[in-house]
């Protein structure tokens, strides 16, 4: 698999149109697209169906966190939208994860979407953190998060590029993990306070890269989308 396909495109806008314009850009060079809260609000499956319909994979990030009967119908229904990956939140339990899983276990291997849990917000610094009341480092709780997870059945984990070393080594290699809170040395860390450039991320193990506002908030998209990848050595 090379760089450009491990790559995942946040589409975080509440306009289809907008989105449909990053499409244009992106989609010649990547095929993994991310519809989270402000786009699926506002725009429903539309969103989901557009990028399907320009040969896409979708990565539903909505984040679910419930009660887990409640999950498991979020998470059948999400599948029914024919989507590649979806994520639930890890502070839901162990039964919420294993609900998740269970949702998606019939389906055929083909169809089935990855689900993966969000550890700890790559937004969120050891003291936010420990303001939620929670007294373990930051790196501990996405490491027992990663755990619970892997024991619920879970394909994999979204969490910071410089957790992946740790969550490898204590969960196994072949359990995903995904990173957002990626930004190239040129772009403005915006809100995300665990940052790592792409380059680093996929050093350090990580298997997908999740990047939003440096390329759709950039002043050239398609010029930075080239930046990327001629980073990544992507030809
Ligand atoms: O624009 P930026 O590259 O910061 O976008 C990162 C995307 O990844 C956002 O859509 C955000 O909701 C999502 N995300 C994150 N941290 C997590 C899980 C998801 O930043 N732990």
């Amino acid at each position: 698999m090379n760089y450009a396909d491990r790559i995942i495109v946040a589409l975080d806008t509440d306009s289809l149109k907008e989105a449909e314009g990053w499409l244009k850009v992106f989609g010649a060079r990547m095929k993994h697209f991310k519809i989270g809260s402000p786009l699926f609000t506002a725009c429903g499956r539309r969103a989901i169906e557009m990028v399907k319909k320009r040969g896409g994979d979708v990565f539903l990030d909505l984040k679910f966190h419930d009660i887990p009967s409640t999950v498991a119908k979020a998470v059948t229904s999400a599948q029914k939208l024919g989507v590649w990956m979806l994520n639930v939140h890890a502070s839901g339990g162990k039964k919420m994860m294993e609900a998740a899983r269970r949702a998606v276990e019939d389906t055929d291997p083909d169809d089935r979407p990855m689900v993966v849990a969000v550890t700890v917000l790559t937004s969120m610094s050891e003291s936010d953190l420990s303001s939620t009341g929670i007294n373990r480092s930051l790196k501990d709780q996405v490491k027992h998060f990663a755990a619970l997870a892997d024991e619920s059945g879970l394909d994999g984990v979204v969490a910071s590029a410089e957790e992946v070393e740790i969550i490898k080594q204590h969960v196994g290699k072949d359990f995903l993990v995904v990173t957002p809170g990626v930004r190239p040395a040129w772009a403005d860390s915006d809100d995300q306070s665990r940052i790592v450039t792409p380059k680093k991320a996929f050093e350090l193990g990580a298997d997908y890269v999740v990047i939003g506002r440096p390329l759709t908030q950039a002043k050239d998209p398609q010029a930075a989308c080239e930046r990327l990848l001629q980073e990544l050595f992507v030809q």
